[in-house]
């Protein structure tokens, strides 16, 4: 076994002390993600998707069963028995992109603001650093998402475009998307990162 195997699970603690177990995501999570899921289409602030979108307990499962390739990684964080964050990292398909791995994360309402978004990145970018074929993760984050920003600021991403007006909500308003992007190893300006 490999290290980037035995990274998982990993335990972690909140700001406030709680403790939670990082892990990569099982068939046993499906319920658990899909109500992520919900959560965060439902509340129809942080997500291109409809507020109307719904994800089945079938949808969930393949899309876990999907991230078993050696270049995804799906991580749940749990607290007690739950759910309560998850990240995603899938590289590109094409050659030309495979080194990139673009990156998704989304912790559930009432654990926001703890920590468990920083550790769940925390463990993302130490496997995409470890990997032997990623070299950069990239993602999208509408542009007025404070926190978001921040997290991924504070972990090494930095901003590399602007798409204007690229989100436009059903009441009429657009907002802009940032292209954000972290190269292997930069472990950001952050003094906790150390
Ligand atoms: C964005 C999200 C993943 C962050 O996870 P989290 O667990 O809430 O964040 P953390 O508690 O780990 O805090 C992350 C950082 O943001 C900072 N932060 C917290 N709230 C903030 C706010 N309102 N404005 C600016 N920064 C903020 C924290 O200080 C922390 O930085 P630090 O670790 O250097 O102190 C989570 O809030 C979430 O899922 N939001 C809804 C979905 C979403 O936006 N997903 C991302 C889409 S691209």
């Amino acid at each position: 076994m490999g290290a980037i195997d035995s990274m998982f699970p990993a335990s972690a603690t909140l700001r406030e002390g709680t403790p939670i177990v990082i892990r990569r995501a099982a068939p046993r999570d499906a319920e658990g993600l899909a109500c992520l899921d919900q959560e965060l289409v439902s509340e129809g602030l942080w997500t291109v998707r409809d507020p109307g979108g719904r994800v089945s307990l079938v949808e969930e499962l393949k899309r876990i069963a999907s991230y078993s390739g050696a270049d995804r990684l799906l991580l749940v964080a749990v607290a007690g028995d739950g759910v309560v964050g998850e990240v995603a990292v899938k590289a590109h398909k094409a050659a030309r992109c495979a080194h990139v791995a673009l990156l998704s994360i989304t912790v559930a309402g009432a654990w926001r603001g703890r920590g468990v978004g920083r550790a769940l990145l925390g463990a993302a970018c130490a496997w995409a650093d470890a990997h032997p074929t990623i070299e950069k993760l990239e993602l999208f984050v509408f542009a007025h998402n404070d926190r978001a920003v921040a997290l991924y600021t504070g972990a090494g991403f930095s901003l590399e475009g602007r798409r204007e007006r690229y989100i436009r909500f059903g009441d009429g308003r657009y907002a802009d998307d940032l292209v954000m992007g972290r190269f292997r190893g930069n472990r950001g300006g952050n003094p906790r990162n150390g």
